[in-house]
């Protein structure tokens, strides 16, 4: 098999047709003409195959190391079609601190629907082993979790998932398959917010699930075409292109992220850095035995007699305010307000998010001028 970053430019299958174009074109049609009545065709209706999407569907399964792949109008498209495999009557367990949007539809859409739920910190084996219950079908987790960076050992969840006939799911949006394949390490489904790190340039919404089985893959075929949540042509074009660059981009967001921790160290306001890619970093050894490298988003906290947190993250003038993480742009945000805002307080102390929390997605800017952006910015918020 020809390597990682040989296999993100050369998609499986580059030439769809006989133009021997590059690129496979992006493929508007909504519906494919039979050559006769009742013969046999690989399309016939844009929902439930299109060249486009299929080229990058195709792509994925084979980056991620699964069977086949299925993409989505957005992260929680694919994470609802993952979780619409199980019944009414089915429990699952699922990581305390899985992104917001996944627990309020676990919790506010298929808990409706008769779907039990138990969250633990995956962290601890004891605790996923405490929660399965006779009628337990599934894990679901991030292996690292936002904001706080919790890591979570695959293989240790896999043994349990296998001792107890457990699907597992992995959500793989923070690391991607560039520095994590979680379907080589045990899991049954891989999911991603593709909106990320995989497209990477704050323009195109998508979601990913992939399956290491052809019966999983069977299921989830069945529910993408069943539900219609598809990637569009346009998108599946954005996210194929993006998804040539993920290693490049990676690279330079990573040692931007390591330059940019390592002048956070040397600031005495800085009290807590949660990072696992450097080492003495609570999860590093962990991290490291699964994945490459610990990806590109981190937070930290600044002493808050010493600084405004909400003032420092005003004055910032090169990273912008938002939400999003893994595209070019380095991104700040304070999740209390923002991305964790519909915690209450107390909920998120008990999650360990704190008022002076501030997180980072790193971008590909040149490092000396995201530095000078929080020299300056800290020198303004200084109390
Ligand atoms: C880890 C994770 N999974 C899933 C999602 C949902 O993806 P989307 O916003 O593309 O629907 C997000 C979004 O932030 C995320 O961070």
């Amino acid at each position: 098999m020809t390597k990682f970053n040989t296999r993100l430019v050369h998609a499986p299958n580059p030439h769809d047709n006989n133009t021997g174009a590059v690129e496979v074109p992006i493929y508007k049609a909504t519906t494919f003409a039979y050559p006769s009545v009742g013969s046999q065709v690989e399309y016939d209706y844009s929902r439930s195959g299109n060249p486009t999407r299929r080229a990058v569907e195709e792509q994925l399964a084979d980056l991620e190391q699964g069977q086949q792949a299925f993409v989505f109008s957005s992260g929680m498209a694919a994470i609802h079609a993952a979780l619409a495999l199980f019944k009414a009557g089915d429990h699952l367990i699922i990581g305390d601190q899985i992104y917001g949007g996944t627990f309020r539809i676990l919790h506010q859409f298929f808990q409706k629907w008769g779907l039990e739920i138990t969250a633990v910190d995956t962290r601890d084996p004891a605790a996923i082993e405490a929660a399965i219950q006779p009628n337990t079908k599934a894990i679901y987790f991030e292996p690292v979790t936002n904001p706080l960076l919790h890591v979570t050992s695959i293989q240790q969840v896999a043994t349990i998932a296998h001792q107890h006939a457990l699907l597992m799911i992995v959500d793989n949006t923070f690391l991607s398959p560039y520095l994590l394949q979680p379907i080589t390490l045990g899991a049954d489904i891989v999911i991603h917010s593709a909106t990320k790190y995989l497209a990477g340039h704050s323009d195109v919404s998508a979601g990913a699930v992939i399956a290491r089985t052809p019966e999983l893959a069977e299921q989830l075929y069945f529910v993408q075409n069943a539900i219609g949540s598809i990637l569009s042509p346009e998108d599946a074009h954005e996210l194929a292109r993006g998804i040539k660059t993920l290693s490049l981009r990676l690279d330079r967001q990573i040692a931007n992220a390591k330059r940019l921790i390592n002048f956070l160290q040397q600031q005495p306001v800085v009290t807590i850095i949660n990072y696992p890619g450097i080492p003495g970093q609570p999860g590093y050894e962990q991290l490291h035995q699964e994945a490459t490298e610990a990806g590109a988003v981190f937070s930290f906290e600044l002493d808050d007699q010493l600084v405004d947190a909400e003032a420092f993250v005003n004055h910032l003038k090169v990273f912008q305010i938002a939400v999003s993480l893994g595209a070019v742009e380095s991104l700040v945000e304070l999740p209390s307000k923002m991305s964790h805002a519909e915690l209450s307080p107390a909920e998120q102390l008990a999650a360990g998010i704190t008022p002076t929390l501030i997180r980072i997605s790193v971008g590909i800017e040149d490092v000396t001028d995201l530095i000078e952006d929080i020299q300056q910015a800290l020198a303004a918020a200084k109390k």
